[in-house]
């Protein structure tokens, strides 16, 4: 039996499953860059909130606004304080997603930024997959069980209605600290199967799984990472126009879930 005040498993099922047959309502963007972010802040005419309910002197930034029959937060974790530049990679993820969700209670998160592509794997400069796992590639630990805990496999949410509606790309995701790949990193991408690559997704999935909120991932592919240009200059060259592209399918997603329950997408 669960302590007093923690609710059982089945009370949790059925809150779930609850939540899955009424309409969404309440949904979490989170966006690791400003550039990424920027376009769907402006998009859904979302404004900063200036009391976020985090914790005071941290960077993250909360934006909020209504579209539809939607509530909507956008959060980003800001710039660092003494570098200047977007707090990127999993731990800020990982943080201002507990936070967010802690605050805000949503209903379902939606982790959208830019990835490198495998062209072995059929990606394209533009793309935007939908991911439909995601996984480390960064935390290797040979040790039995420890292995499996380190790769931290997780499933996004199963959105087989809105994949096949917008016509999105699937692929696996895998998640990293590291804009590069070595040879390392790429043995273990190539043992998650993956055909895009971040440096959040995982981190954002870990907590969801967590904290039990539906998750799904959609990242547009900025740079090639098995192709001939190097990768920080095809990601910076592609960067603004490949953030156009990601407002407008975090916009397609969006409009796809107005009106749904969960189990509906
Ligand atoms: N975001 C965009 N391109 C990336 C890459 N090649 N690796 C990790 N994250 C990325």
């Amino acid at each position: 039996m669960a302590p007093h005040g923690e609710k059982s498993d089945a009370a949790e099922d059925a809150m779930v499953s609850g939540a899955e047959k009424r309409p969404v309502s309440s949904v979490l963007i989170v966006i690791a860059m400003q550039t990424e972010a920027l376009p769907v802040v402006n998009k859904f005419n979302l404004t900063e909130v200036p009391d976020s309910g985090f914790p005071k002197g941290v960077p993250w930034v909360r934006y909020h606004g209504f579209y539809k029959d939607l509530e909507i937060n956008l959060v980003w974790p800001g710039k660092d304080e003494s570098l200047g530049v977007d707090c990127v990679g999993t731990a800020p993820a990982s943080l201002v997603t507990y936070a967010s969700i802690q605050v805000l209670q949503p209903d379902l998160i939606i982790n959208a930024g830019t990835a490198g592509g495998f062209k072995g794997k059929g990606a394209c400069v533009g793309d935007i997959y939908l991911a439909s796992d995601v996984a480390y590639h960064d935390r290797r630990i040979p040790i039995p069980v420890f292995d499996l805990y380190g790769v931290g496999l997780r499933l996004a949410y199963t959105t087989p209605s809105l994949q096949k509606e917008l016509e999105l790309k699937v692929g696996k995701l895998s998640t990293g600290n590291s804009l590069d790949m070595s040879p390392q990193d790429e043995a273990s991408i190539v043992a998650n199967d993956a055909t895009v690559k971040d440096m959040e997704g995982a981190a954002v999935a870990y907590v969801a799984d967590l904290l039990k909120v539906p998750a799904i991932f959609v990242k547009a592919v900025t740079d090639i990472v098995d192709g001939e240009k190097p990768t920080t200059e095809e990601f910076m060259q592609n960067l603004v126009a490949v953030t156009a592209a990601l407002e407008q399918a975090v916009t397609k997603v969006i409009d796809f879930i107005n009106g749904k329950c969960l189990s509906e997408l």
